[in-house]
């Protein structure tokens, strides 16, 4: 499996990539969680882009390509990679055929999710992550048994600072005007999948499976 996860902020992205990465037993590559673990760790990586990740807006093409190629080269790549938050913007799309190409490597498919606006909005604005292992929950559709704990490993469960509500619609602007381009990009590669993102996180996979013409194949086959 060689694919990416497109669709705006609050799509399910995350959720349904490390879902389709467990399945597949490959990495799952989130640029926004690599830099928050950088932020995290107070590293200049994490600084660097803390300005624009709290804001909103995207941190530059070079800094992201750079730990994206140096993170598809590690050896668990070989066998494929579920990416989630990358690309962004043309440059970013154009910079990954290349990074591909050089490890003789082809992306497969582009899995676009579709969810309405107002929907990502609760999504984002409600949601909780673990600050231990970066594990995902939801205050109205996914709690944890614990309130304010994490179900995984006990973690303390915080919300992002890009959830609050201002800072989310600035990121749905930016994702219209630099992301959403690159679907036509990928439409004319022929390797957009479109596929509804609404409905119960399982119903989601099963849907990706099914329209990567996957569904009912087992971790070995994926
Ligand atoms: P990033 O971390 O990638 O955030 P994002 O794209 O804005 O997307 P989210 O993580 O908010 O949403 P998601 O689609 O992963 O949804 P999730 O599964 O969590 O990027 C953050 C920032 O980093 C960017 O703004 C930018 O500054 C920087 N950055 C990252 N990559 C970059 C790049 N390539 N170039 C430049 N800058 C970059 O789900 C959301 C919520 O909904 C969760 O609470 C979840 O539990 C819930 N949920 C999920 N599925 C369902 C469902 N089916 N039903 C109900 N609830 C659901
Ligand atoms: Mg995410």
């Amino acid at each position: 499996m060689r694919i990416t996860l497109m669709g705006p902020p609050g799509a399910g992205k995350g959720t349904q990539a490390k879902r389709l990465a467990q399945k597949a037993g490959v990495p799952h590559i989130s640029t926004g969680d690599m830099f928050r673990a950088a932020l995290a760790a107070g590293t200049e990586l994490g600084l660097r882009a803390q300005e624009y990740m709290h804001s909103g807006r995207l941190v530059p093409d070079e800094v992201v390509v750079g730990i994206v190629r140096d993170r598809l080269a590690e050896e668990d790549c070989q066998q494929g990679f579920v990416l989630d938050g990358f690309p962004r913007t043309s440059a970013q799309a154009e910079s990954l055929q290349e990074v591909l190409a050089d490890l003789g490597m082809k992306l497969e498919a582009a899995v676009n999710l579709n969810v309405p606006t107002e929907e990502l909005v609760e999504r984002m604005t409600g949601r909780l992550v673990c600050r231990s292992c970066g594990a995902n929950f939801h205050r109205r559709f996914h709690q944890p048994t614990v309130p304010g704990k994490c179900d995984a490993c006990g973690g303390e469960l915080y919300q992002r600072q890009d959830d609050q509500e201002e800072t989310v619609r600035e990121r749905l602007q930016v994702y219209e005007r630099q992301t959403a381009p690159l679907l036509d990009f990928f439409e004319q590669q022929g390797l957009l999948v479109n596929v509804d993102g609404r409905g119960s996180m399982q119903e989601v996979t099963a849907a990706i499976l099914k329209a990567l013409g996957m569904a009912g194949n087992d971790q070995h086959q994926i």
